[in-house]
């Protein structure tokens, strides 16, 4: 039984990750934006009494950031994993009309919020069992891997979390390992249907990996799959 705070979780790879963790017996702090509209996960909580605590998070706000690590320690002495998971896309950015809204909410989201949730966690995270923090990154943040104009705010904020993840690797070595990974192209809200891959393997996927997780995991960025992904 680990346990495992997971952000973004009332729907798309979240809630999968959600599901498989309580499945298979570990206890689960989800954070969302909004516990009360969050139905799917109101309902995993009835199924598993006690192993399923559902509690708000804006990774856009340092307060909701402070309440959320308050509210987990009053609830856990330890955590084991955090899959920073939540994250945004703004669709449809053209060159010439890139929006300072669109960079700042991305950053924050993608980048700023997740460092300091680890950050703010990481008491926690010492007392946990062999303690990870896996980041939800994506291809598209590849500075080796692109080469067309695409999704600007998106993919700069995750490169940039990638940095982080590096950063955080390096401060938080040899107790906790923090990586970051890819998902793969995968149907839910963000990645649309034409996805290949569906939220249940990639999330198997991703909890592999996050179960493998070794000193020589940290810092770096692999896919769902365990395969190295070029910087
Ligand atoms: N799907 C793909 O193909 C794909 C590919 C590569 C990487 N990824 C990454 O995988 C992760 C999960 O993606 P997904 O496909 O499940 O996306 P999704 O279906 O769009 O879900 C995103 C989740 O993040 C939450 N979120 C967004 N901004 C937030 C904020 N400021 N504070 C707290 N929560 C916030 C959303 O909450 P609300 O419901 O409240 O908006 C939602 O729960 C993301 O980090 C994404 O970048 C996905």
């Amino acid at each position: 039984m680990q346990r495992i705070l997971v952000t973004g979780t009332n729907r798309g790879l979240g809630l999968e990750l959600v599901r498989q963790l309580l499945a298979r017996g570990d206890r689960v702090i989800a954070a969302c934006r909004h516990p009360g509209k969050a139905l799917a996960l109101t309902e995993m909580a009835g199924a598993h009494p006690g192993h399923l605590h559902v509690l708000p998070l804006d990774l856009s706000s340092e307060r909701s950031i402070v309440e959320l690590v308050r509210e987990t320690t009053a609830l856990t002495d330890a955590l084991d994993a955090l899959i920073n998971n939540a994250g945004m896309l703004v669709s449809g950015e053209r060159f010439g009309e890139i929006a300072h809204k669109s960079m700042l909410d991305s950053f924050a989201a993608n980048t700023i919020g997740p460092v300091l949730l680890t950050q703010a966690l990481v008491a926690l995270l010492e007392k946990g069992a062999n303690p990870r923090v896996m980041n939800l990154s994506t291809r598209l943040s590849s500075l080796a891997g692109t080469t067309a104009f695409g999704t600007p705010s998106y993919a700069m904020s995750k490169a940039a979390l990638n940095m982080a993840t590096r950063q955080l690797a390096a401060a938080l070595a040899p107790r906790i390992r923090v990586f970051c990974v890819s998902p793969g192209w995968v149907k839910t809200d963000m990645g649309g249907a034409n996805a290949p891959l569906s939220a249940h393997d990639s999330a198997a996927g991703l909890i592999t990996l996050l179960d493998s997780a070794s000193a020589a995991t940290a810092g770096r960025f692999l896919d769902y799959a365990g395969k190295e992904i070029a910087w």
